[in-house]
């Protein structure tokens, strides 16, 4: 008898955290569905991955801040026979910069893609998921995402969403025995903040050293989904940080990261 072909699809498998997740989880025996823009990179991925899955592995192309991308990177899927048990939603930008400077098409392009690209392919793989009656699904939010950031305002807002989206929908899909697991990174050694405009070399020297490896983080990620846990943050000082910020009023970290960025800005 042929053995059913495990599927995971890694939105932003080009790169970052993502190129991290598809080599673990295909060392782990599934195949992967590579999505990204830069075909170049996904297929290079493609080539770097070892496991039992990794010859049945494919690249999708996608431009997931398009509208529709969802929709048509969730039938090309179908096309192909690609049957995905487990979806993780990774790929995400970041705009950095005052609110009111900020270009109107670079943060549209960020909501499509943080958010409507996640919501609409969470309810489309879910859909299949829940139909076959098994699968899961890993939302990459942010540290960020817990409290409002001034400079990255409606970045943080877009990881809040992710956040409290993918709560409500692990309790949607928990009589239907999906689970869904939230990734709340801090900062991580990527190319994201040369992708979100960052320039400054301050800020950039501290957000490096106080980096996480990518590898490390997308460990922790799949750990959690693992063990079926709603959300975890990367990182102990990410912890900590949570749990202090956590203890004051809804008003006191924006002040206070406010003061913080200006002295790196
Ligand atoms: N790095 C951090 O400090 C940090 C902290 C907290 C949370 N996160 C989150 O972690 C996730 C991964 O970020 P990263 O750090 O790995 O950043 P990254 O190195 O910039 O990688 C982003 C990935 O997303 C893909 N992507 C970007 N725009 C896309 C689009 N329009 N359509 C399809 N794919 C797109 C990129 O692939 P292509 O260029 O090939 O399209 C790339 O593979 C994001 O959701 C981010 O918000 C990152």
């Amino acid at each position: 008898m042929q053995s059913v072909i495990k599927y995971a699809l890694v939105t932003g498998a080009s790169g970052g955290i993502g190129k991290e997740f598809a080599l673990q989880l295909a060392a782990d025996g599934w195949a992967i569905v590579l999505t990204g823009r830069n075909v170049a990179k996904l297929e290079a991925v493609k080539s770097a991955l070892k496991g039992s899955g990794a010859a049945a592995s494919v690249v999708v192309p996608c431009d997931l801040s398009a509208t529709g991308a969802a929709e048509r990177l969730h039938a090309v899927c179908a096309e192909k026979g690609l049957a995905v048990d487990l979806l993780v939603n990774n790929a995400g930008s970041g705009v950095f910069g005052a609110c009111l400077d900020l270009e109107p098409a670079g943060i549209e392009a960020m909501v499509n893609l943080n958010i409507s690209a996640l919501t609409n392919l969470c309810a489309l793989f879910g859909k299949d998921m829940k139909a076959r009656g098994t699968g899961r699904i890993l939302n990459v939010g942010s540290f960020a995402g817990l409290n409002a950031t001034p400079y990255f305002a409606a970045y943080a807002a877009t990881k809040s969403y992710v956040l409290n989206y993918s709560l409500a929908l692990r309790a949607e899909l928990k009589p239907a025995g999906i689970t869904v697991t939230c990734l709340l990174p801090g900062y991580v050694r990527t190319d994201f903040d040369d992708n979100a405009g960052i320039e400054n070399p301050r800020y950039k020297n501290f957000s490096n050293s106080n980096s996480m490896d990518a590898d490390a983080v997308a460990t922790v990620g799949l750990r959690a989904l693992n063990h079926g846990k709603p959300f975890v943050i990367a990182g102990a000082r990410n912890s900590f940080a949570a749990f202090f910020f956590g203890l004051l009023p809804k008003t006191a970290a924006p002040a206070i990261m406010k003061k913080f960025l200006d002295s790196l800005v």
